[in-house]
């Protein structure tokens, strides 16, 4: 049977770091609350744009594979903060990379966006097995970030990943995969007063940030992710025991916790680096896969499971059946621009403008 196989990852983590301590200097908050409530230690904050910090994975993910940017057929941008609405995303990474004939476009799935974009990559190699799809998560969420705002604000990080997708004739590769959106609870997590549906030249001024209920999407995700795991796994023909290595989705510990009691998965099979990195959104699961596979987490035949949900509501799930190649074939010397800037003078001009905007009385209702 014919699926497609991950046969290069890479990653892109900006070298800032914002620490709990950091943030308790700007909002009513503890390291202790952080850790204890999230399990998040420490995110990193870019200097560039998720374009970026997606072109440095993707060049990573491509020397892994051993396929130079011109051997790409099609370009996968999954982001909820890409560069710019008008082009795509995916078109400026890919004239970066070098590469002018694949096709290229952006998915705002949230945080499901890179489990989107595998099962996009997957079908699409179905049938077309010739091509090579490359599938990026990137994000800079914390550009939107209002730092008075304790709730969102420790939340989230920024930071990219990749893989190179190819068809497979062997039993290795995306066994299954399922994606859905559960739109009403939609709002617990939106990015408001910013588009075309905003009045642009109306009275107010548009001061847009993320809006969050915590709460609420706590219960979905949870719900959400065992369901989709369990859809897969019934796919795949498998059961809890045979899946070797959980990669989820990096939003919370206690919701990491949470699905793995629900799946009932032993949990040190679930991987975990949201202490270093906090929730990067799309990038989650491919800076995971990464990261496992450099720490011989994964190892040739095993069955991996990886779940996402985000904004929208949306949620998803693959099973994923690694092939024998666990190192990279080559290395990209790829890399950011030098940062100057500590991750405090990095968002200073954030934190100066939603403090003044907070106090001001006359700025718009929030
Ligand atoms: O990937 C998709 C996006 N990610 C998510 O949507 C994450 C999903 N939700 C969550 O991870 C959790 O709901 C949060 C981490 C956001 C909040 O955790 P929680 O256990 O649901 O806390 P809570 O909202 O019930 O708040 C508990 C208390 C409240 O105070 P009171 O009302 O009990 O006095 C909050 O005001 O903790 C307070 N609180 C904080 N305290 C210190 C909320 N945020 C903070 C904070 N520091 N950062």
């Amino acid at each position: 049977m014919r699926r497609a196989k991950i046969t290069g990852w890479g990653k892109c983590l900006p070298p800032a770091a914002l620490t709990n301590d950091d943030l308790a200097r700007l909002t009513d908050t503890s390291d202790e609350w952080i850790m204890t409530r999230t399990g998040i230690r420490e995110r990193r904050i870019s200097h560039v744009g998720s374009g970026e910090l997606g072109r440095v994975a993707a060049e990573r993910a491509l020397a892994c594979a051993g396929r130079s940017a011109e051997e790409i057929n099609m370009i996968i941008f999954a982001s909820a903060t890409p560069d710019l609405l008008v082009p795509n995303t995916a078109s400026r990474l890919q004239l970066a990379l070098g590469n002018d004939s694949a096709s290229a476009f952006d998915i705002n799935s949230g945080c499901t966006g890179f489990v989107y974009g595998q099962k996009i990559a997957s079908d699409h190699l179905s049938n077309n097995p010739d091509d090579v799809v490359l599938v990026v998560g990137a994000e800079r969420l914390t550009w939107y970030l209002d730092w008075t705002q304790r709730e969102h604000a420790v939340l989230f990080g920024d930071g990219a990943g990749a893989a190179v997708f190819e068809a497979s004739d062997t039993d290795a590769g995306v066994l299954c995969s399922h994606i859905g959106c559960e739109p009403g609870p939609g709002e617990a997590l939106m990015i408001a007063d910013f588009g075309t549906a905003m009045d642009r030249f109306g009275p107010d001024p548009m001061v847009f940030d993320l809006r969050f209920d915590g709460r609420v999407i706590f219960g979905h995700a949870v719900k959400g992710m065992a369901s989709a795991c369990e859809t897969v796994l019934g796919q795949a023909g498998l059961g809890v025991k045979d899946i070797d290595l959980v990669i989820p989705h990096q939003a919370n510990e206690r919701i990491i916790d949470a699905l793995a009691d629900r799946l009932g998965m032993d949990h040190g099979k679930v991987f975990k680096n949201i202490a270093d990195y906090g929730n990067t959104s799309a990038a989650t699961i491919p800076v995971g896969l990464t990261e496992a596979l450099e720490q011989g987490l994964i190892k040739p035949g095993a069955n991996l499971l990886m779940a996402a949900f985000g904004a929208g509501l949306t949620w998803g799930a693959s099973v994923v059946r690694w092939g024998d190649r666990i190192e990279p074939l080559g290395v990209s010397d790829a890399e950011l621009p030098p940062c100057n800037q500590s991750a405090m003078e990095l968002i200073s001009d954030a934190v100066a403008f939603f403090s003044a905007n907070n106090q001001d009385s006359e700025a718009p209702a929030r």
